[in-house]
């Protein structure tokens, strides 16, 4: 355990404005100059911080003037900039793009839940427009009775509301070549979003149907332009697998499938049919393009591992994470997500020295199964170069693993499923860069890093 955690600052702060901000300007430089930047942020305005026992008041309220008038749907502040980030960079072609990867901007974002319009899109043949009043679903195959379903029907039947997290299965897919020093969290591990859906269990449509003996897996088929379909165990999807039409509270929105998709809680996000439209039962899988050309891993010995479901462990800190700047030396509160597609988050330990020594974060509620979970840890940054990171471990004992290790059992054949340990570098001027995949020779000397997690 990092003896960093008992140099922490004791500072009671009371409901009192006033006298928290003189307490926290009276309880030491660092933790002052940190009040001192945010004072800047807000009013916009490169000035020189105070003197650490210079109380300046807040800039008066825009009393004088009316603000914006009522709008039928929200806004984000014209000061908050944050947005997805296209797999192809910023070209002007990006608007004209169909098939790729959009990834959320996760070193932006706190608590949970993913705003809808950021929540990551990976499509093969551009978001699909369905008119709800039109779509039908077909389950036919191996059942007693061949249906085919409207969404007035899909919505009468008993509704079910989880909170579930989706990842791409080659989410992180840089951590197997080794990324750039300026990869951000969002553009490395950005892939991954969590929602409350809303929907029908799938048991619900098999007993309608009469699944029969013997139908031990369903073919699953989209509506999008590139016919989209993965075959599904019949076991996961008496578990715990969904047809969803809600998202945070409205209709799923066209990017994850409106107005139906399929959602496989824990499972990589390729099998999460979008745009639903055939669900077809029979005795095997049905070794579809996307189960045998594609989403597949290749393994150092030539042969491939096929329907590997599971997405593994994972946790990274968000903040400070790659394109962050640490403002000063002095007490900062890591943050970061960790989740896990086995089942649920038991503990997340940080390290501020390298992997040196671990210490246990904070897991904050709610700690749900197969959703991400939001962690803290309290670090006093004495300025030197440090190399952070964040390990997670679930309720079946998985860990994640140092890169190396990850590296020694997979080989860099592999493209999906990346889960090993992710280390960001703070330098001594506070700059956050992506330490892996460097070599420990190109890092600050002082950082004591172990190769095993570059
Ligand atoms: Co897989």
């Amino acid at each position: 355990m990092s003896d960093d955690r008992n140099l922490l600052p004791h500072i009671p702060v009371g409901p009192n404005s006033l006298l928290s901000r003189r307490r926290l300007l009276q309880a030491g430089g660092a933790v002052a100059g940190g009040l001192a930047l945010s004072r800047i942020t807000r009013a916009g305005a490169q000035q020189p911080p105070p003197a650490p026992n210079e109380l300046v008041p807040p800039p008066d309220p825009p009393w004088s003037a009316q603000g914006q008038p009522f709008t039928t749907q929200g806004i984000r502040s014209p000061y908050v900039e944050i947005q997805r980030a296209y797999s192809g960079g910023d070209s002007p072609n990006v608007t004209r793009q169909t098939a790729g990867s959009n990834f959320a901007p996760l070193q932006d974002l706190d608590g949970i839940i993913t705003p809808s319009d950021l929540h990551f899109q990976r499509n093969h043949s551009g978001t699909t427009i369905i008119d709800p009043a039109e779509h039908q679903v077909l389950v036919h195959g191996m059942v007693d009775r061949p249906k085919v379903y409207s969404m007035d029907d899909i919505k009468r039947f008993p509704r079910r509301t989880e909170i579930h997290f989706l990842e791409c299965s080659g989410n992180s897919g840089a951590g197997y070549s080794g990324p750039s020093p300026d990869t951000t969290a969002q553009l490395m591990h950005g892939l991954t979003s969590t929602s409350e859906w809303g929907g029908v269990p799938m048991t619900t449509i098999m007993q309608d149907v009469g699944v029969q003996e013997g139908a031990e897996w369903a073919l699953f088929e989209g509506a999008d332009a590139s016919r989209m379909d993965r075959s599904v165990p019949r076991s996961k999807l008496e578990d715990d697998a969904m047809l969803v039409y809600i998202q945070n509270g409205e209709p799923i929105r066209p990017e994850q499938g409106f107005p139906l998709r399929l959602l496989l809680p824990g499972w990589e996000g390729n099998t999460q049919i979008k745009w639903l439209r055939r669900i077809e039962f029979g005795s095997g899988p049905f070794y579809t393009k996307e189960e045998t050309r594609h989403y597949t891993d290749a393994l150092p010995d030539g042969q491939s591992r096929q329907f590997t479901y599971e997405m593994e462990v994972k946790s990274l800190i968000t903040w400070p994470s790659a394109g962050h700047q640490v403002p000063a030396p002095g007490f900062w509160e890591i943050n970061g997500i960790a989740w896990s597609g086995f089942g649920t988050i038991t503990g997340v330990e940080v390290s501020v020295d390298g992997g040196n020594s671990w210490g246990p974060a904070e897991l904050m509620q709610p700690v749900l199964p197969k959703a991400h979970v939001r962690f803290r840890f309290p670090w006093v940054w004495d300025g030197t170069p440090r190399v952070i990171m964040s390990r997670a471990t679930d309720d079946t004992g998985y860990t994640q693993p140092a890169r190396q290790r990850l590296l020694d059992i997979r080989g860099t054949q592999y493209i999906y499923h990346f889960d090993a340990i992710q280390p960001w570098l703070v330098d001594a001027d506070g700059a956050v860069t992506n330490a892996m995949g460097q070599s420990a020779s190109d890092l600050p000397s002082d950082t004591q890093i172990s190769e095993e997690y570059l």
